[in-house]
């Protein structure tokens, strides 16, 4: 069993996917979980509450108030504290709206806003519902809130068309539960900090040189960082994610140099640092005062080269220590890769090739290969959402420093 005693609240929404949430009960039971299901009315139309109560041996909820001649009163605060996590699958478009705009109108969106628990949604609609900009921008808004966003799949669709608006299987759902909650507080007192995002070198007051790093594979390690119990201060270049975690302390900064103060003021106290920001190796030599103007045919810019964040802070490495560094690579990958662990003195590197399609910048996604100082071992990846390479990472960082 791989959720034994684990309290799951299962929110199912109006959606022709309701019926997967029986299998989804049975599969979470099956591994030992407690379910509590939280019904939406429309839900009802879709399965009944007793094939859900039958499955989850509870009595499912779906009202504020079970019986008003006796006054029964289910407590959305109480159930919001219960939980040790609130999964909603299948979330409607409807719902996610109510989510994302703290709309509270029936028990499940106000366990929603009580939940003190890490909240997990599973979209499920048709194609064009799901790609709609509204509903797009509020699976956004979630993510943004913390929650986590167990994207749609893609196949045929109860409409008869195809493509993606699948709920999840049920059993990929049980799956990432499992090993989410195999890791929680396994990096519990450990202090991390991470580089993310693009740094941005001023040319004149309205120009700069920088590049197309998103930020996202930096801060989606941050987020599962904290999530295992760390606490991360994540040293950002300017980045258009919103992100919000109490265990995570986020300075932005704008150009390599102040990265490297940033970075170096908290580098005595941390475990464990992960390079993750894409850092201009050159800036210009001169910051001019005014706009340059157009002149002539040609401009010429003379650039200096950058501190090199990872070496300089892998040259002040202590004992016990953890240092992790990203490669970007063309061409021979593997050689330039081992070369960068023994140059800048990290421990593990993270391979990303430019030849991967799908793989590093501004991505969702990324493919990754690990390598690691005590061996010549070459963990390699498929192409995975940023969030399930961040998981990759970790453990490998964790059994690293065993
Ligand atoms: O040398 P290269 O830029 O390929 O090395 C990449 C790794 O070094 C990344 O982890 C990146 O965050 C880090 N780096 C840095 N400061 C620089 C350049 C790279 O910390 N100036």
């Amino acid at each position: 069993m791989s959720l034994p005693g684990k309290k799951i609240i299962l929110g199912v929404c109006g959606s022709i996917a309701a019926y997967k949430a029986a299998f989804l009960v049975r599969l979470l039971v099956k591994e030992g979980a407690e379910v509590q299901v939280v019904m939406t009315e429309a839900a009802q139309e879709f399965i009944t509450p007793l094939t859900l109560a039958t499955l989850s041996k509870r009595p499912v909820l779906s009202q504020f108030s079970s019986d008003r001649s006796t006054g029964q009163w289910n407590n959305h605060v109480d159930l919001g504290i219960w939980a040790d996590l609130l999964l909603v699958a299948p979330a409607s478009a409807h719902t996610l709206a109510k989510f994302a705009s703290g709309h509270c109108d029936d028990l499940l969106t106000a366990v929603y806003l009580s939940a003190r628990c890490p909240v997990w949604v599973a979209p499920a609609m048709d194609l064009d519902m799901y790609q709609h900009p509204s509903v797009q921008t509020n699976l956004k808004k979630l993510a943004s809130y913390g929650n986590t966003i167990i994207d749609a799949e893609e196949g045929e669709l109860a409409s008869g068309l195809s493509g993606v608006g699948r709920l999840a299987e049920p059993e990929n759902i049980a799956h990432k539960l499992s090993a989410f909650f195999e890791h929680s507080q396994s990096l519990h007192n450990k202090k991390v900090l991470i580089t993310a995002g693009p740094t941005q070198e001023p040319i004149d007051p309205v120009r700069y040189l920088t590049n197309a790093s998103s930020g996202k594979m930096g801060y989606a390690l941050a987020q599962e960082a904290a999530r295992r119990g760390a606490k991360v201060a994540l040293v950002s270049g300017l980045v258009a994610l919103e992100f919000n975690h109490p265990a995570v302390t986020i300075t932005s900064v704008t150009t390599a140099e102040e990265m490297l103060e940033a970075s170096q003021k908290r580098f005595g106290e941390v475990d464990i640092v992960i390079f993750a920001a894409a850092v201009s190796d050159y800036a210009p030599a001169q910051k001019y005062s005014q706009k340059i103007k157009k002149k002539d045919d040609t401009l010429t810019l003379t650039l200096k080269k950058n501190p090199d964040i990872a070496q300089t802070l892998g040259r002040q490495k202590k004992d016990g220590q953890t240092l992790v560094g990203f490669a970007l690579e063309t061409n021979n990958e593997i050689a330039h890769a081992r070369q960068k662990l023994e140059k800048k003195n990290l421990d593990i590197v993270v391979l990303n090739s430019l030849n991967d399609p799908g793989a590093g910048f501004e991505h969702d996604t990324n493919q990754v290969s690990l390598l690691n100082r005590k061996n010549s071992d070459i963990l390699q990846f498929n192409l995975k959402d940023k969030a399930d390479v961040a998981r990759d990472i970790w453990n490998f960082i964790e059994q690293y420093e065993v």
